[in-house]
Order: structure tokens, then sequence, then C-alpha cells
């Protein structure tokens, strides 16, 4: 397995040590070595952390990078640093091409998932009558826009059925694509892993029908990404959005765009500066070739070169082997929680990722919240608001998220159900 970057000496540059070639990590399922994970990450020392849906705990080479910038920054110069190190603004883009499949130049690196999805959702040419499918789960950032566009363009909007394991219906989308006399479908919507719970959704399966339809599919992969693989290609998405701060353990302020190649090159993004495009004559700009028409030009530069060092991080563990982890650690989590009285596990789905929420009889989810806090616990709540069709749905408003990252460890489990089993007693 590649060495974490934290493994080598302190870089002057914040890129200087990246390896020459590719870390296998991708690859590499070797379990993860979590008291070196853990010995990486500060904050391990003063918090369990079950919050890694909302934001991770950094470790140390995201730290120094970000500290390093802007260091250097404040006596070089902000424009004149990022013109030295143009190579490492550069490898930000290299990193998530790696990460996620894609080729650089298909790379939006931008503030948050948030407007990340948003100038994908509003650079497609969505007609009136067109319809915009999407899912169960849809989280509410993602929906409110399409209620949006539904009164500005006239589009309508298709809620996909969830199937018996809670996670879209594949057969019931397949029937809603080939529907033809209900009008054209402008666009596939989906979440992968939804806020409010341990589902994945089958993201292959839905692009499987989505490129035999012909038709674009936006894959909202803020709660996957980091987690799990997540390969574009694989997947056969045309526009992923995604955050740096989530599983990905960077940045707060930092997300990242894929925009496939052949559809980026004909879309116009809503909001075009003179980074996006180049006003070429009086009357007329010409759009960059590149996904980062989809950026604009004042950035977080510091925040940029640590989402970078935080892939090439999660990389030289290997996505797969946290992955193992994250389950392993989540389906340990149910379970323990299954045990404890009055408590009610509320995943969903066939498969499950390291989301892992639940509800306590007779004590509300933000009073759960509180009381681990007070032991050092950090957790966090979702209310119906963010994901209205699934809370409804189960009779749910409000429930605690517990979400696990590998480098926790089975003491921090058992002290966290301890915790629970305490409260209310
Ligand atoms: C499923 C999902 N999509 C999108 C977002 C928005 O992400 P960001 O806050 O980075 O814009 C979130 C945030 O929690 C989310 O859970």
């Amino acid at each position: 397995m590649a060495t974490p970057r934290s493994d080598r000496s302190a870089p002057s540059s914040p890129r200087s040590d990246l390896p020459s070639g590719r870390p296998a990590g991708r690859f590499s399922a070797a379990p993860i070595d979590v008291d070196r994970a853990r010995s990486e990450t500060p904050g391990c020392a003063h918090v369990a952390h079950l919050n890694h849906a909302g934001c991770s705990l950094a470790p140390q080479p995201v730290l120094d990078a970000q500290a390093d910038w802007l260091a250097a920054e404040a006596i070089t110069g902000g424009y004149e640093l990022a013109a030295d190190r143009a190579d490492d603004r550069a490898a930000t883009y290299d990193e998530v091409a790696s990460l996620i499949g894609a080729r650089p130049d298909e790379i939006a690196v931008v503030e948050n998932a948030t407007f990340a999805w948003h100038q994908a959702f509003w650079s497609l040419d969505l007609q009136p009558g067109d319809r915009v499918l999407t899912a169960d789960v849809e989280y509410a950032t993602g929906f409110v826009s399409m209620l949006q566009a539904r009164r500005r363009l006239g589009v309508h909007i298709e809620v996909i059925p969830d199937d018996e394991h809670g996670q879209v219906s594949v057969e019931a989308l397949a029937r809603r694509l080939d529907d033809d006399r209900a009008g054209p479908v402008g666009l596939v919507a989906l979440t992968h892993a939804p806020t409010n719970g341990g589902l994945v959704n089958p993201a292959e399966e839905v692009g499987r029908l989505t490129r035999a339809a012909g038709v674009p599919y936006l894959l909202d992969a803020c709660q996957s990404v980091g987690q799990m693989p997540v390969d574009v290609a694989e997947i056969g998405c045309d526009l992923l959005s995604t955050t740096g701060r989530k599983y990905l353990r960077g940045p707060r302020g930092t997300g990242f765009l894929y925009v496939r190649r052949e559809l980026g090159q004909r879309l116009q993004p809503p909001f075009l500066d003179l980074h996006a495009a180049t006003w070429v004559a009086p009357d007329r700009y010409e759009m960059r070739p590149d996904a980062r028409r989809f950026e604009n030009w004042e950035t977080n530069f510091a925040g940029k070169i640590g989402l970078g060092v935080a892939i090439d991080y999660a990389r030289a563990w290997g996505m797969a082997a946290i992955w193992d982890r994250v389950r392993a650690l989540a389906s340990r989590l149910r379970a323990e929680l299954e045990e404890i009285p009055g408590v009610t596990v509320r995943d969903i789905g066939a498969e499950q990722c390291g989301i892992v929420t639940f509800t306590a009889d007779g004590i509300e989810a933000r009073q759960v919240k509180q009381a681990l806090a007070a032991r050092s616990i950090n957790v966090t709540t979702s209310t119906v608001a963010s994901t209205r069709f699934d809370m409804e749905a189960r009779g749910l408003h409000e429930i605690v998220r517990a979400s696990v990252h590998y480098y926790n460890d089975e003491a921090e489990i058992t002290r966290f159900c301890e915790s629970v089993r305490l409260i209310g007693l």
C-alpha cells in the first residue's frame, strides 16, 4: 500500500512529495492501520467523532497543506504564490480525476456540493414539458431547485417509487424512461447515499438505463464519495457533484463537479465569469473548453490544495479498504444499537453505508445529540425538511445520525452504545 503522506517529512510545498506514479491505493484492500490513522488525526484525542456525514476530522497532512499554503501566501502574495505553485493546483484536478475514474479536464473544483449540483442542473437546456425523474430520498436542496424549475421552466417532476428494500426501483425507472407518451425525459437526478440514513441507491443500474435511453444523469454523491469506491465510468453518470469536508476529510468550503467531456462541451453554465469564459469581442465571449467553465475565478486556494491532499491521503489507504472498514463498523454499530431497549435503527436499503440512523422512544433526537455531546461524542440529527418524501413515508420527523469512518475504533462504538443506553435511564 502507498504510504499516507503524513509518514513523510513535512514538505516545503504541500505537493512536493507526491509519488510520481499513482498509488496502488484505490485498488488496495489491505486492512486499515487504525492506530496509525488515529494518530494522524489530532481530533481523535478529544472527541469520539461520529459525524462524518456532516464534516470529518481532518488528518494532519490536510491541515499541514493548508497551513503551509496560507503561510506562504502571507509572505509571497496570493496571486504570486498561485502562479509559482500552478503545478500544485493542477495536482488537485489529477487527484479528483483519479479518485472517480475521470479525466482532469472533466473536473471543476468549487466551493461545495450544492454549487456543483446547481451549476450542473441549471446548465441543462430543460424545456417546458420535459420530465425530471428523481427518487424518494432526494436532498431538499436539489428538490427545491426542481420545484423552482417547474415554476420557471414548466418541467414536470416525477418521483420514482422505491422497491421493497427502500432503494429507488430500477424497474419503475425503466418503465418511466420507456413511457414516450408522457413526454421527453430531460434529466434523471439521483442521490447516491442520502443525508438521512445508510441507504445506497443502485447508481450503476440507474446508469445502465440512462445510457440506453440517452438521458442525462446527475448523481448527487455528496455522502458517498470518500467512503466507498465511486467510478463515473462504472456508474455511467454524466454529471456528479460532491463535497470535500465529509467522507473525503478535506477542508470545508470545497467540493467538485464531474462533467462528462462530450456533454460538458455542449453545456452553458448558468454563471459565467472571466475564468469560465473569455470576452473576445465587444459582443462575444468564448467559454473554456474544459469543465472549469463551471468554476469561477476567485476561490479558496488553500482549501483547493487541501482537497487534493485529502484525496491523495484517502487513496493511499485505499478506497476498497476504507469501504470494507466503514461497512464493518456501521454493521457493528447497528447490531449493538438494536440490542438497546427503546432504540430503533432506521436505516433502509439492500446495501448500507457508514451512515447509521436511529430513534429512541420518548426522547427527542436533539436531546440524544446533546446528551452525547456532553460525553464528547459527536453526532447530528436529520429532520423531515431535508428528505421530506422518505421521512414522511416512514412517519419520521427527526432522527439521530451517527456516521462512522475508517479511523473510528471499536472502543468508540462500545462507548457510544453505552452512552445511548444511559440516556433517559
Ligand atoms: C445528499 C446531500 N446532497 C447535497 C448536500 C449539500 O452539500 P454541501 O453542504 O457541501 O453543499 C448534502 C449536505 O449535507 C447532502 O447530504
